[in-house]
């Protein structure tokens, strides 16, 4: 098959020492991030936080595209700038979140359905008009012994594999996010059964809706113990489980697989993404997509003030740095110590 612009995109998202920043926050999730520093959520403090992350300096070193929610992609840097055209300006593609959220599933007690299918088409060309070169639509499964049941697994491949379809036809790389979320006392063992169920169940409903696997991107969970498991397993293990799974689910066509955070730790995340790297290569490139990950200590060090805007973009700097390290397998715990400086 020729190489498209698609190919294009999803390499240059994975490219050496770079990964995305998922900024994405729904205007629900965003609310709860500022409630950690007690401040109030308005479209100006919104606005702010996000102003804060795109203007850091150097920050484009590391990061190679940033996820924005709707709202975002229509507001503007303090001089006027709309954020997407800020940040190609720095050479970071824009992306954009398209899902709806996810729902309950009908006659499926405690599962989801992620929604935003209708009307898909019409938005995605929408966002491309705006700059957007990329999407993201997560799906979401609860772990217990029982569930995700396959009625839950196969209702969201399908509309992964439509959301994928629909992007791939509006000149956008889909990044499709199957998350498995990691609470609860469960085995890394039933991680790993779980999440290889739901790849493969992922990778035949975009075979058959005939997406081209080399202009997507996969957002997967690690393979981890539950956060409320006994004896939880360390690095190492996690690498192991991980790889397997994905050696096995992922086909070598897809170019990148970009992890989301999940609620790890944000050294967590990275000494996990390193001990992955560190086994390479592998058949993809193997990087991030992080939220919370990337985020949270520049939350804390800003904490909404506006003289602490620096501070805060000093703490972002560092942890792009950190994973951008992690994709080389060369991250050390050491490198954390090192000053916080730019
Ligand atoms: P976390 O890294 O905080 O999990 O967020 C990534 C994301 O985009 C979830 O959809």
């Amino acid at each position: 098959m020729a190489h498209t612009e698609l190919h294009d995109i999803a390499e240059a998202l994975v490219a050496d020492g770079k990964g995305i920043l998922a900024a994405d926050e729904s205007s629900g999730t965003i609310k709860k991030r500022f409630d950690t520093i007690g401040l109030e959520s308005t479209e100006e403090t919104r606005r702010a936080y996000r102003d804060l992350l795109f203007t850091t300096p150097g920050a484009e070193e590391y990061i190679s595209g940033v996820i924005l929610y709707d709202e975002t992609i229509h507001q503007n840097a303090l001089d006027g700038t709309p954020f997407p055209k800020l940040l190609e300006a720095k050479g970071v593609i824009p992306g954009i979140k398209v899902d709806l959220g996810a729902k309950p599933l009908a006659l499926a007690d405690g599962e989801t359905v992620t929604e935003g299918l209708d009307g898909l088409r019409d938005r995605l060309k929408a966002y491309h008009g705006l700059g957007a070169r990329f999407a993201k639509w997560r799906a979401t499964y609860t772990i217990t012994d029982e569930l995700p049941s396959q009625y839950c697994i196969w209702t969201n491949a399908h509309a992964l594999a439509r959301y994928a379809a629909l992007c791939q036809e509006a000149g956008i790389v889909p990044i499709v996010e199957p998350e498995v979320l990691q609470d609860g006392t469960h085995s890394i063992e039933r991680s790993y059964h779980v999440t290889s169920h739901v790849l493969a169940a992922l990778y035949t409903e975009l075979f058959d809706q005939r997406v081209d696997l080399a202009g997507t991107l996969l957002k997967p969970n690690m393979v981890l113990s539950g956060y409320e498991a006994s004896n939880r397993a360390g690095v190492e293990e996690v690498a192991d489980w991980t790889l397997k799974c994905f050696y096995k689910h992922v086909p070598a066509a897809v170019p990148g697989i970009v992890f989301l955070s999940g609620g790890q730790s944000d050294e967590d995340a990275t000494a996990h993404l390193n001990a992955i790297n560190a086994r390479g290569p592998h058949p993809w490139q193997i990087s991030f997509s992080y939220g919370r990950a990337l985020q949270a200590p520049a939350l804390k060090a800003w904490g909404g003030k506006p003289d602490q805007v620096e501070a805060g973009q000093r703490a972002y700097y560092h942890r792009a740095k950190m994973n951008s390290a992690a994709r080389t397998g060369l991250w050390a715990p050491e490198l954390e110590r090192e000053a916080v400086a730019v």
